[in-house]
């Protein structure tokens, strides 16, 4: 990998985030469990976009996009390298449009940016940026043909991507882990059944709260959604600085802390 150290994975200086749209009520979901309230979703995002600016990160805050009701997902639609920034191709019809919106925010922030042109299909939220090598899970967003494009492209700068999947019914990869740091993993037990973590230390999320995988690390502070006690405790006993954001309202849609910023 040509990152300048191990703990590059997760030491940033910059983050994107989109401020919720109120079209966000016609999000997609795998289940309908009611449409978030807006009021609280604007206020968690808030403290999402305080909390990693506590963690040392300069926010880039970009304005709603009412036409694209998952555009606060910015995740999705790229992969921020140290050396380069990639436009995805989303597998989902109604967010393909996302990208032609981030494309000029990364030209001006990146010296280089490339683009997934296709026939595949690729989403953020199925790549795990690790120390050593570039995950990236199959999905019903994210095939093979959108891996293999990303997989000649970040060769030009030494990345090792290694194809996994994301377990049947899980959205992206990232729904069930994060990066805790250079050797460590968090992880859902159905996603490590996989296998896909070999030679990586793995905390297990507690039984019942596989939701709390999706957390973030963000230089010294792990951002994770609140309600999850002992998968919290786990982690404080590991040794992590743990900060718990409301995560119930982007909950409804599917979406997590990792799916709300693009970190580089
Ligand atoms: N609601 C997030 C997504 O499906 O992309």
């Amino acid at each position: 990998m040509p990152q300048s150290s191990p703990e590059s994975s997760y030491e940033f200086t910059r983050a994107i985030t989109r401020l919720p749209a109120r079209s966000i009520v016609d999000g997609l979901r795998a289940e309908d469990i009611g449409d978030p309230d807006y009021a609280q979703m604007l206020r968690d995002h808030a403290d999402y976009v305080a909390s990693l600016q506590q963690a040392g990160a300069t926010v880039t805050e970009l304005g709603a996009l009412e036409a694209f009701p998952d555009s606060v997902f910015v995740e999705d639609v790229a992969l921020c390298l140290p050396e380069v920034a990639i436009l995805m191709r989303p597998g989902a019809e109604s967010r393909a449009g996302e990208v032609e919106h981030m494309a000029p925010v990364l030209r001006d922030l990146y010296e280089q940016v490339v683009a997934i042109d296709g026939p595949g299909f690729i989403e953020g939220g199925d790549i795990l940026t690790t120390s050593r090598e570039i995950l990236v899970g199959r999905s019903a967003r994210t095939d093979s043909a959108g891996i293999a494009e990303l997989a000649a492209i970040v060769k030009h700068w030494d990345y090792h991507l290694r194809e996994v999947v994301t377990p049947p019914g899980v959205l992206h990869f990232k729904t069930d882990c994060s990066l805790l740091d250079a050797e460590t993993i968090l992880a859902t037990r159905r996603l490590d059944a996989t296998g896909c973590f070999e030679g990586y230390r793995v905390i297990h999320t507690a039984d019942g709260e596989e939701a709390a995988a999706n957390s973030i690390r963000y230089n010294d502070l792990l951002v994770m959604p609140a309600g999850f006690p002992q998968t919290q405790e786990r982690l404080l006993q590991a040794g992590y600085e743990v900060h718990e954001i409301n995560n119930s309202e982007c909950a409804k849609l599917d979406g997590g802390m990792s799916c709300l910023s693009l970190r580089f």
